[in-house]
């Protein structure tokens, strides 16, 4: 059983349909990256996966650990286990960084029907994911993502990846934005985390993150469909020639 099967995916925001029949498959544990030119649907597909009420399913499935999931709500996937990092955090203002992991990590279990984590063990959990991540403790005293630096804002969802070890992860552009230190973290973060229990759909424009974190397939979405997938050599081909061929090659396979 795959661990994420989207099949003929067709979602409109709107009057716009913006993704077109997409297909893509992902086993468990594994490392995918989709990249693709700027309004192609990679956000889109991001937070259609993730149920954003905004976007309306006409066509497909996704089905996720077996489970149709195509109409499930945020909550339900989220508890499903997956997880979005998304291209632009927010700020929750009056919420500090404790709490609102705190609330997380608790809905979780208690979605799994266990009772909510002692303060202790919670304490021990968040250094431990803090110390991977390299944020500063005083940051646990700080409302989220207030005032927060663009780096910082990824380096913390970061840690919430380590509290809740989804079964998927997306990161929308997780890298963009980074210095190069930050990048290392969260690359380091990411490779710690992953495995066989957690696999990763990460949406990058640049090849710079996929030599720290090495995917095992690399799609590219264009015009609102999967027109290619490939190893990560995909990525250098991209960096060198950009999306010029991509067009070319789709318009001579319409046109065949
Ligand atoms: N709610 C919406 N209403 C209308 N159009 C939308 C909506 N959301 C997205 N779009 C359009 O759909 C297209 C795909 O957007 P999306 O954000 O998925 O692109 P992307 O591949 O993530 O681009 P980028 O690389 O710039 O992040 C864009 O043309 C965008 O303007
Ligand atoms: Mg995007």
């Amino acid at each position: 059983m795959s661990l994420l099967e989207i099949s003929n995916l067709h979602v409109r925001a709107g009057e716009k349909e913006i993704l077109k029949g997409l297909d893509l498959t992902i086993e468990e544990g594994q490392i995918h990256a989709l990249m693709g030119p700027n309004g192609s649907g990679k956000s889109t597909l991001a937070n259609a996966i993730m149920g954003h009420p905004n976007l309306e399913v006409t066509d497909g499935q996704i089905i996720f650990k077996g489970e149709d999931m195509t109409e499930a709500d945020p909550d339900e996937r989220a508890r499903a286990g997956l997880f979005m990092a998304f291209q632009y955090p927010v700020a929750v203002p009056g919420v500090t960084v404790t709490k609102y992991l705190r609330t997380v990590m608790n809905a979780h279990r208690e979605a799994r029907g266990e009772d909510p984590i002692p303060l202790k063990e919670f304490r021990k959990t968040v250094e431990a994911a803090m110390e991977l991540t390299e944020v500063p403790r005083e940051f646990a005293a700080r409302y989220l993502n207030e005032g927060f630096s663009g780096g910082e804002k990824k380096r913390m969802e970061i840690l919430q990846l380590a509290l809740q070890i989804p079964s998927l992860a997306v990161l929308d552009e997780t890298d963009s934005g980074l210095d190069i230190d930050a990048l290392r973290i969260v690359a380091h973060g990411v490779n710690t985390l992953k495995g066989p229990d957690m696999g990763v759909l990460i949406i990058t424009h640049y090849q710079r993150i996929l030599h720290l974190v090495k995917p095992d397939v690399v799609h590219i979405l264009y015009q609102g469909r999967i027109v290619k997938h490939g190893g990560p050599e995909l990525v250098a081909v991209l960096e060198d020639k950009g999306y010029g061929w991509i067009r070319e090659e789709v318009e001579a396979g319409a046109a065949a």
